[in-house]
């Protein structure tokens, strides 16, 4: 099986997803380790109460020397040597540094169709543009922001009621699908794209 990692920053509900389903024993991949940038990081104990090993790196002390925190990351990885790097909520901007190594290794997800919306408030923005269409995006990850080849889309219809939260509402649900279903066909080596 391929050994995947997840970096998460918050309630890792993605990452939840991700490890239920690699509970599946004909699942080509399995997870080895959770790591949050705080502690405080509420999917720590999801992840730890799913048997995953967690491991928290806090970035504040780095003081915005990205360099040694990519470091103290890449330590981490290295002691369970993960095949994979899944992005799942991560709020921290990685370097070329950190990403050049594992480019072609590591997944993200993105609360957008990209190429729209790229970094913060994807749904704010999306509303504000008028757009009849909103959804989210699982890609490889370049040293480039929300950038790389596109694994997968969900898409949602926006209603005239849609506000903000019920945009991320609705495209979270559509991410829970999304993301295990990229990760299946990647970890198995197929990069064909997943539309929902
Ligand atoms: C998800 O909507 C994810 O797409 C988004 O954060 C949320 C994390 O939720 N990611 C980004 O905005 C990355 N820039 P979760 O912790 O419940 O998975």
């Amino acid at each position: 099986k391929k050994r995947v990692a997840i970096f998460i920053s918050g309630g890792g509900s993605n990452m939840v997803r991700l490890v239920e389903d690699m509970a599946d024993p004909n699942h080509p991949a399995e997870p080895v380790l959770v790591l949050a940038n705080s502690a405080d990081a509420g999917g720590l104990a999801k992840a730890a109460a799913m048997g995953v090993p967690v491991v928290s790196v806090d970035h504040r002390p780095f003081k915005g020397d990205r360099p040694a925190f990519e470091a103290a990351l890449q330590a981490e990885l290295d002691k369970v040597t993960p095949d994979i790097l899944c992005l799942a909520g991560f709020m921290r901007v990685l370097t070329e540094g950190f990403v050049a190594p594992w480019e072609g290794r590591m997944l993200n997800i993105h609360p957008s169709l990209l190429p729209k919306y790229k970094g913060l408030h994807t749904h704010a923005r999306a509303l504000e543009a008028g757009d009849a269409e909103h959804g989210c995006t699982v890609h490889m990850v370049t040293p480039l922001l929300d950038d790389g080849p596109i694994l997968g889309q969900a898409r949602i219809t926006v209603q005239t009621a849609d506000t903000p939260d019920t945009l991320a509402a609705r495209v979270l649900t559509q991410e829970h699908k999304l993301y295990p279903a990229c990760l299946r066909r990647f970890a198995a080596g197929d990069t064909t794209r997943v539309d929902l």
